[in-house]
């Protein structure tokens, strides 16, 4: 059991380059199944949900070979997988939701697979009936029993399909089974999310024929088989959000590399509703803040709307902006877990249903915390890189689920971060002293 312990109160300034993007890698790396052939995968964020995924692509029987020099650059191969053994076992599905995508990927290679069904997790509860619609489209019989989703199917044939729901996962997994599928599918009012485009380019670089990804509409010509590719995955706007909030939360001066502008629009713009300076180049952003933010009124929605997923680092930046702000959350029903921790901290927001209504307060005070969950744990080490005094942040194995290296990028932005083991009385006395 490891902790953040962390001193407050110190401007980030400076560079920090992004990796790749784990959403978008979950799908990757699923689909890299779907051929015999050797598919190599650069850019990899090593955290553990791709190692996770990587660990059930290895249980039923693909080949994994991490690069000895590179832990950003895997080889999959799925040749040796048995069809007579398609089973993901529930423990990847406890650990990382996104291990469904196999579901898609392996019915359409092999036309038959069975994945534990996802109970609901920290953020909400997880239905599955969009991915469930998709396949059946297709020409799957679609079965849940003793606690599986089994999906099998004679022959697949594209469908037009139109989701009830804009479903990232959904929207990935029909993708995957219909690009197996004979003839032409349509897929109508499905995610745009950047990483819909990326997992449809991979498809593509191995030979798949999908047109219109990043469109609510997506058109699949079925192909025969797949083959390999060499294909690196598009930087995290999740992660490279996060430090666009570090740095204006800490009054920084932060320049954010190896992202793609385009996918920050949403934050951006929010961010300079609220004051703080961001400037645009090619492949960066730059954020800077020099007094006190604003307030302002901010819903998360699908993409290109605010993304769910910067809720919670977002909301903690406003608990000390100044006057009332207002965040709606539409996408997840429970992401307000981390609300109880941030008070304990000083802040005053207040929960009416999807609603947190946020009145800003001077400054938070170090206190000792409990991450709830992945995009919360960033949230509370936001809030306690800008609060007064020590916070030390408790379950961040959360955290490592989607963020490679995260203590040592802070401290190479200046900040006062350090991991030390659960209750190391002498390491948090040996970190007072250094930073004092
Ligand atoms: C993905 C992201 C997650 C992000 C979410 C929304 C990955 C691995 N995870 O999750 O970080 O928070 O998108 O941007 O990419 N829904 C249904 N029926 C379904 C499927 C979904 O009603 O069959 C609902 C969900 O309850 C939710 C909404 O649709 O309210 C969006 O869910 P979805 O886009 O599927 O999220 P994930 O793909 O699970």
């Amino acid at each position: 059991m490891e902790q953040y312990i962390i001193k407050g109160g110190k401007p980030l300034v400076g560079d920090v380059a992004i990796g790749g993007a784990k959403n978008a890698a979950l799908g990757i790396l699923a689909g890299a199944i779907m051929t015999d052939e050797t598919v190599v995968i650069d850019n990899l964020p090593n955290v553990r949900d791709t190692n996770t995924m990587l660990a059930a692509i290895q249980d039923i029987g693909g080949i994994v070979e991490r690069d000895g020099k590179d832990p950003h650059v895997v080889k999959v191969n799925g040749a040796n997988i048995n069809p007579e053994r398609v089973y993901i076992d529930y423990d990847y599905i406890k650990k990382i939701r996104a291990s469904y995508y196999l579901l898609g990927a392996l019915l359409g290679k092999y036309k038959k697979a069975k994945v534990a069904l996802p109970g609901g997790c920290n953020i909400g509860s997880r239905p599955i009936d969009q991915h469930k619609k998709g396949f059946e489209a297709l020409g799957a019989r679609v079965k849940i029993e003793h606690g599986m989703i089994c999906a099998e199917a004679d022959e697949l044939v594209g469908n037009h399909i139109y989701f009830d729901v804009v479903s990232v996962g959904a929207t990935i997994n029909t993708m995957f089974a219909a690009c197996l599928a004979k003839g032409k599918t349509t897929l109508e009012n499905t995610a745009k999310e950047p990483h819909i485009v990326d997992v449809a380019n991979f498809l593509n670089s191995m030979g798949a024929n999908i047109k219109g990804a990043g469109t609510d509409l997506i058109r699949i010509r079925g192909v025969e088989k797949l083959h390999s590719s060499d294909y690196s995955i598009i930087p995290d706007q999740i992660e490279a959000g996060t430090f666009m909030l570090m740095a204006a939360a800490t009054r920084g001066d932060v320049r954010v590399n190896n992202v793609i502008p385009k996918h920050l629009d949403a934050l951006s713009a929010k961010l300079e509703e609220i004051g703080a300076r961001v400037d645009e180049f090619d492949d960066a952003v730059r954020v800077r803040v020099d007094g006190r933010l604003g307030h302002t009124h901010v819903k998360t929605l699908p993409y290109p709307g605010f993304p769910t997923d910067m809720q919670p680092q977002f909301a903690t930046l406003l608990s000390v902006s100044s006057g009332s702000s207002i965040v709606t959350e539409s996408i997840w029903e429970n992401r307000y877990k981390y609300v109880g921790e941030l008070s304990r901290m000083g802040a005053n927001i207040n929960i009416e249903g999807n609603t947190a209504i946020i009145n800003g307060v001077e400054g938070l005070t170090g206190a000792a915390v409990t991450v709830p969950d992945l995009r919360a744990g960033a949230a509370l080490v936001l809030a306690g890189l800008m609060a007064e005094g020590y916070t030390v942040v408790d379950q961040i194995e959360y955290i490592e689920r989607g963020y490679e290296s995260f203590e040592a990028k802070l401290n190479l932005l200046g900040a006062h971060i350090e991991k030390i083991q659960f209750a190391d009385d002498k390491a948090v006395q040996r970190f007072k002293l250094r930073v004092s």
